[in-house]
């Protein structure tokens, strides 16, 4: 460095060295400080104390703060040793520069000398490298062993399996145990204490990149065309539990939701042995049923036991045994289901059903067809 450079840097230390903070700015910025550190202990009492959001049609947030299910309870005790970790750093690191701002501040009579410059110390150098290592490596070790109890690839005995498929914008589940698809609820069932059944999710998209996130169940996965993906949920409280498509997948992502009906066997085998009949044959609803099969309704949506057998949309045959539509954008009411049938637009923009244009008349009647689908 030559001598110039050299004076344009002790003028710049100088110059850096008057920039020292006015006294009366320390306690602002020392409350500023400490403000930032207020919201964090105050959102961890609340989600720990609160029960699960049970979530029934128009739902409270999820939050993976309440756990439900083993994989979930993993990714928290994680979560928080990792929090529990970097929270102590950041106040360490926070006091000291609030304890070096109050302790060396300009004072009146301070010169504009530099204090003394100290360069090297090899204790506090290797001090400064060995424990961040070891802290990191502790985080990777954990995290590691977390993944691997978290991921796995092959369905573990005695589970239930069922394959996911992420359309735009819904989900379609696939029980092949059992041999039927049903699509928006994925009903699970739950063990006892000491056999607690987990369910083993097959993940596949059939258009684009989508993401299966139900928090208190399980971590987030995306859900990627031409790859198979795995999850497994080991839940341990029965309920409705609430998810979401987490990766942006088009104009109705927002309104692609999930729900998990979390039940005791008995009443998922009932669930299930009522899936795996064929559509209701109601003689009081044939006209309704009629317009049903002559519109284009049936290009897309399957009613088993009918000539529709379309696969692009939710599969119908017991529509009525769920309590949402349009994958969780509305409660399953025949307000909404008649609003649905009348312009889904309304209800769902974005999505892929049009208007199908029937006359008022012909609208009450599918719907009351559609009503009988349970
Ligand atoms: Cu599917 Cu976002």
């Amino acid at each position: 460095m030559g001598l110039r450079s050299m004076a344009k840097v002790r003028s710049i230390r100088l110059k850096a060295n008057r920039l020292t903070m006015p006294r009366r700015l320390v306690w602002p910025c020392l409350m500023f400080i400490s403000l930032l550190w207020l919201p964090l202990p105050a959102q961890a009492e609340s989600v720990i104390t609160t029960d699960a959001p049970i979530c029934n049609g128009a739902a409270p947030s999820p939050t993976m703060f309440a756990p439900r299910s083993t994989p979930a309870q993993d990714i928290l005790d994680i979560t928080w040793l990792v929090i529990g970790i970097v929270g102590t750093l950041g106040v360490i690191v926070m006091a000291m520069i609030a304890f070096s701002i109050v302790r060396y501040r300009h004072r009146e009579g301070d010169t504009d000398e530099d204090p003394p410059q100290v360069y090297g110390s090899s204790p506090i150098e290797l001090a400064w490298t060995i424990l961040p290592t070891l802290i990191v490596f502790i985080l990777f070790l954990v995290s590691a062993r977390g993944i691997f109890e978290i991921e796995k690839e092959i369905a573990p005995e005695g589970s239930l399996e069922v394959t996911v498929v992420g359309h735009r914008w819904w989900w379609e589940f696939d029980y092949p145990e059992y041999g039927f698809v049903t699509a928006g609820e994925l009903h699970i069932p739950i063990g006892d204490d000491n056999t607690p059944i987990s369910t083993f999710l097959t993940l596949e998209s059939a258009d684009v990149i989508h993401s299966f996130w139900v928090p208190q169940l399980a971590g987030k996965t995306d859900v990627v065309p031409n790859r198979i993906n795995h999850l497994w949920l080991e839940p341990n409280t029965p309920g409705r539990y609430l998810g979401q498509c987490a990766e942006y997948c088009g104009g109705a992502h927002a309104n692609m939701l999930i729900t998990v009906v979390v039940e005791p066997e008995s009443e998922f085998k009932k669930w299930v042995a009522n899936q795996q009949k064929k559509a209701v044959e109601d003689p009081a609803v044939v006209r309704g049923r009629a317009i049903f099969e002559r519109t284009a309704c049936i290009n897309c949506h399957t009613v088993r036991g009918t000539v529709a057998n379309g696969t692009f949309a939710p599969d119908l045959t017991h529509l009525m045994s769920r309590e949402i539509i349009g994958s969780g954008a509305v409660p399953n009411t025949p307000e909404n289901l008649r609003q649905w049938v009348y312009d889904p637009q309304t209800i769902k923009p974005g999505c892929d059903m049009p208007a199908m244009k029937l006359t008022n008349e012909e609208i009450d009647l599918v719907c009351k067809y559609l009503e009988t689908l349970k």
